[in-house]
């Protein structure tokens, strides 16, 4: 046993926490209520609560379309903020439509850029909103799309693939690749690289800059706390930006677009990726999660975040894994982002046992893992003690025995 009294060890290292106080920032409403899904769906910052009614109220209430003046930067201004947390240039980042769609027009773009290449490389744990964009992008440009098992990635870059496409933290392990690597091995062969980054920005540090990365997409809804759906990122970096086109051509991705003009001119630089009008409420709701990470620091976040997943893990190898759960995730927490899976035959009974009698909130991915979201700028101690402790009640009851095994419409 590594931790003879865990709840009073998580007491103290949460009293000894230096990043404790950014939980006040957050709305938390029932504090017994375990919110270990920030992964998926990050909790809503209490200044973004403000900045939203103040948007409703002043700006669309009192200046309606004059306030366009000032929204209609926000795309730059948000990328800017976001750069900073993937190590990019200010002027790399835009925000604007959903990840999925920012895939599709940043994988359209780039096999352009390599005509006579006929694969689009990806793995087997990518996400599959990805791996169907890359399908779809595959038949409409006549390229194979080949599905290849994580640790096979450097072997089958070859000279025949235009494009690598990864998500850079495995959304079911939180398992992350070598980014450099990666991109280093896709460069030598004369591909580009795309990763897909939401389960990595504001969870571990990034450097695109520094590892040459091409093209990124990535979500602003899990660790960076900006709402359900809002509005995603992409990136791509100097020196490719001009030579790209989106493939969805709009006025708000033309030269002058109130100009009015027939003919589709591309603006310069990045902002040629936007397309419609921007969902201005959506997206000022991003901005205070990511000044919360700007405040606290990306290393510092990183830091806590090992300590507590590997907190986790410890109290899984004490209390759970003599019960039959498996670690589903990497040991060696350089090799994991912020999530923990955990898995048993039974995991998705135990889920809902969590949510339903242990006011447990983690969720449920196929086919045997619940994942435990840390959200170092929230989570505490505590909770991930409680959250172990409260699993090992269910199971050692059989309590989960009374919830059927048939998935609801959301996991
Ligand atoms: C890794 C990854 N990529 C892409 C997506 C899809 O994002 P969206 O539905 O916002 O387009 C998700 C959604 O959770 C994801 O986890």
């Amino acid at each position: 046993m590594k931790f003879r009294d865990p709840i009073q060890t998580a007491i103290e290292l949460d009293r000894a926490d230096p990043l404790a106080g950014f939980r006040s920032a957050f709305v938390i409403g029932n504090p017994d209520r375990i919110y270990l899904d920030g992964n998926s769906l990050g909790r809503l910052p209490v200044q973004t609560r403000q900045r939203l009614h103040d948007l409703i109220d002043f700006e669309w209430g009192e200046h309606q379309v004059e306030a366009w003046k000032d929204w209609i930067g926000l795309p730059n201004r948000l990328g800017a903020k976001i750069a900073k947390l993937v190590g990019g240039g200010a002027d790399e980042v835009l925000v604007c439509d959903s990840t999925s769609v920012n895939l599709y027009k940043l994988t359209m773009a780039a096999l352009t850029l390599r005509p006579n290449r006929n694969t689009i490389l990806t793995s087997s744990d990518n996400f599959p909103s990805d791996v169907y964009l890359l399908q779809g992008c595959g038949k409409e440009t006549g390229r194979k799309v080949q599905i290849c098992e994580p640790e096979d990635v450097l072997a089958q870059i070859t000279e025949d693939v235009a494009i690598v496409s990864l998500t850079h933290c495995a959304f079911k392990t939180g398992r992350l690749y070598d980014m450099q690597r990666v991109t280093e091995r896709a460069h030598e062969c004369g591909a580009l690289v795309l990763w897909d980054l939401s389960h990595s920005v504001g969870s571990v540090p990034l450097d695109l800059n520094k590892n040459g990365v091409d093209l990124a997409v990535g979500c602003t809804y899990k660790y960076l706390n900006g709402g359900p759906g809002s509005p995603a990122f992409l990136y791509a970096r100097h020196g490719l930006q001009e030579k790209l086109t989106n493939p969805i051509w709009g006025w708000f991705g033309q030269k002058n677009p109130f100009g009015f003009s027939l003919e589709y001119e591309s603006a310069a630089g990045l902002q040629r990726f936007m397309t419609g009008t921007p969902p201005i409420l959506s997206m000022a709701a991003i901005e205070g999660g990511v000044d919360l990470i700007l405040e606290a620091g990306m290393d510092a976040l990183r830091e806590k975040s090992i300590r507590q997943t590997e907190f986790l893990v410890d109290l899984w190898q004490d209390h759970l894994e003599v019960l039959g759960v498996t670690l589903n995730s990497p040991t060696d927490p350089a090799s994991r982002g912020s999530h923990v899976s955990l898995g048993h035959p039974h995991a998705y009974q135990i889920d809902q046992a969590l949510i339903k009698e242990m006011n447990v909130i983690p969720d449920f991915r196929t086919p045997d893992n619940i994942r435990f979201g840390v959200t170092p700028l929230y989570t505490t101690f505590w909770e991930i003690a409680e959250a172990v402790l409260r699993m090992r009640r269910v199971i050692e009851s059989r309590s989960y025995t009374a919830y059927a095994n048939e998935f609801s419409s959301v996991t």
